[in-house]
């Protein structure tokens, strides 16, 4: 009798303890508190543009080669990258920064790509600072990635960066739309 009354005395205080505890977790924020909307411009080494190239396949699967981007969906390629990052559409505005990190193509049946990569701000009439992102890209019209941190003006931001491909020219040139969402600023 008094060992029951002893556990439902526990229980209770349980109960009311993880009652007090889940009323003290925010509420999560639905919407974002900072959007902004930004371009980066990726010209492909291809063998002979050496001089305006801003990323260079590094790795390529035994089947393949460092200067064009293999088959097979070009499955087992890993290209880095520093493109300037601009705030509308044209590569020779004047950039705000630049998209620093690394793509690699990681499907052999299906064309998708997973990216790693930090914005990197150094602008004297913008902002200062990193926003830093990774996730698997599936290469449809639209795909989110996590933005994961960042420093500077975007101190321990979190947030999603919904990506568009915004032009393609053959495989020396492509266009990103990235279209921020942070959730978290501070
Ligand atoms: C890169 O430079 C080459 C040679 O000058 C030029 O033909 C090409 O259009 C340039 N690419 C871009 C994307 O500006
Ligand atoms: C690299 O591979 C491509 C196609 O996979 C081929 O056309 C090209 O000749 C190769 N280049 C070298 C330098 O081996
Ligand atoms: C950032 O910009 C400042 C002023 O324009 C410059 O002095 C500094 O070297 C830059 N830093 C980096 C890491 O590019
Ligand atoms: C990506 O596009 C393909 C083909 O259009 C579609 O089947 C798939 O559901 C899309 N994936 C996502 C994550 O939207």
């Amino acid at each position: 009798m008094a060992a029951t009354r002893l556990v439902s005395t526990i229980l209770c205080l349980l109960l009311l303890f993880s009652s007090t505890t889940a009323k003290k977790i925010p509420s999560r924020r639905r919407e974002p508190c900072k959007q902004m909307v930004l371009y980066f411009h990726d010209i492909i080494y291809n063998g002979k543009n050496a001089k305006n190239a801003t990323s260079a396949i590094v790795g390529a699967p035994a089947w393949g080669n460092k200067t064009i981007l293999a088959g097979q969906n070009h499955f087992g390629n890993i290209v880095v990258f520093d493109d300037p990052i601009t705030l509308d559409n044209n590569l020779h505005s004047n950039p705000v920064g630049r998209a620093q990190g690394f793509y690699l193509y990681d499907r052999k049946d299906y064309f998708t790509a997973w990216l790693g990569f930090s914005f990197f701000f150094n602008s004297t009439n913008w902002h200062r600072g990193t926003l830093t992102f990774a996730g698997a890209d599936p290469l449809n019209k639209t795909r989110d990635i996590s933005v994961i941190g960042g420093t500077g003006d975007f101190f321990m931001a979190r947030g999603i960066a919904t990506l568009m491909t915004d032009a393609v020219e053959g495989e020396v040139y492509f266009r990103l739309q990235v279209d921020i969402k942070l959730y978290e600023c501070w």
